[in-house]
């Protein structure tokens, strides 16, 4: 199938890997890049341009939709299109395009290594050495060998996950209500029902996207289900896990520990975020799953790639 949008200026609002913009202006597409634009600056910036490139940090909301008199095209280099409100962009005749899959590995990696933290204890021994003490009583963890490790979501990065955790020796179980059960066999995954899971999960990782179905998925009701010091992991979104509760369940010992690249509010400003963000057995990242170099140029080739396509010309661009 060819295209024909017409696409000559392209408006990149977010640090995007340079090899986007490179491809895109072989490829004969006007670029300009303007970083963390406030809103209104972005509305009277955006009516001169047919295409809008983004990561997470731009909100792409409806007035500003509406004020993309040109715009064709919404590109989100990554895998979540959260920040863009679709059912404006739809109603505009606005195509919204992503890179799902490009900073998959990335994520898992980061998840897998925020399991082995959490395990260790490694956040809180290091600090503790940094501040110049040697408390090697206070840090000692637990292996992950014999744990069972819950996965909800068993898409591009829960099924990478579930395959790096075996290799520690880690029993792995999941939900996902579109893999049926023998598709997750062939990853080494016993698909369970939810209700199955949480009494029998020493880590749950979460890797679903946030929607209504999945606001909230881990809660106080679910903590109470859970073992007494089951291990919480979100490199998805935040709001997926409720923070009030999980900030209530660390208190209380319920929950031993916790590691959140995510957040209900990013950058978090939240009373209830921030304390969470200071409990000893919480280790934060600030949304680091897909920022690695490679998932970067990753998203960043797939994003212009698409625009260029689009556009019905080839592609002139060799990494
Ligand atoms: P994916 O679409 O490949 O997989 C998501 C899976 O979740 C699907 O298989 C879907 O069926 C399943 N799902 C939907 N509703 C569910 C429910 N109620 N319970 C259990 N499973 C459910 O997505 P992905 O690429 O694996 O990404 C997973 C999440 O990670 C997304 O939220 C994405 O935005 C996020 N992500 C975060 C980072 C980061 O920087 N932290 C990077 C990449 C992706
Ligand atoms: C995504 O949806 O791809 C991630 O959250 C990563 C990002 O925002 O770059």
């Amino acid at each position: 199938m060819s295209y024909n949008v017409k696409v000559q200026r392209v408006l990149v609002a977010d640090a995007v890997d340079a090899s986007c913009v490179d491809l895109l202006k072989k490829n004969g597409i006007e670029v300009d890049c303007k970083y963390k634009l406030p809103k209104d600056q972005l509305i009277v910036e955006i009516p001169k341009y047919d295409a809008l490139i983004v990561r997470s940090d731009t909100k792409v909301t409806a007035d500003v939709i509406e004020a993309g008199k040109k715009l064709k095209v919404i590109g989100r280099a990554g895998a979540g299109v959260d920040n863009i409100d679709i059912n404006a962009a739809t109603s505009k005749n606005i195509l919204v395009l992503n890179t799902p899959g490009g900073n998959a590995i990335s994520a898992c990696e980061l998840t897998c290594s925020l399991i082995t933290t959490l395990a260790r204890n490694v956040v809180p021994g290091a600090a503790s050495l940094k501040a110049g003490r040697w408390d090697r009583k206070l840090y000692s963890g637990h292996e992950l060998y014999g744990k069972t490790l819950a996965i909800l979501g068993l898409g591009r990065i829960g099924r990478e996950v579930a395959i790096r955790m075996q290799a520690w020796g880690m029993k792995t179980i999941g939900y996902d209500p579109i893999v049926p059960a023998e598709d997750a066999r062939k990853f080494n995954v016993e698909a369970l029902t939810l209700e199955q899971i949480w009494p029998q999960a020493d880590y749950i990782t979460v890797h679903t996207p946030l929607i209504p179905e999945t606001r909230n998925l881990i809660c106080e009701a679910v903590l109470n289900k859970c073992r007494k010091g089951v291990r919480i992991v979100n490199v998805a979104r935040g709001g997926i896990i409720n923070e009030v509760d999980l900030l209530n369940a660390l208190k209380s010992g319920q929950c031993g520990g916790a590691a959140l690249d995510v957040f209900e509010q990013e950058p978090p400003t939240d009373p209830v975020t921030l304390e969470l963000i200071q409990q000893n057995q919480v280790v934060a990242t600030p949304h680091l799953g897909a920022s690695t170099a490679e998932a970067q140029v990753r998203v960043a080739v797939e994003i212009s790639e698409q625009i260029i396509a689009l556009t019905g010309r080839s592609q002139e661009y060799t990494a």
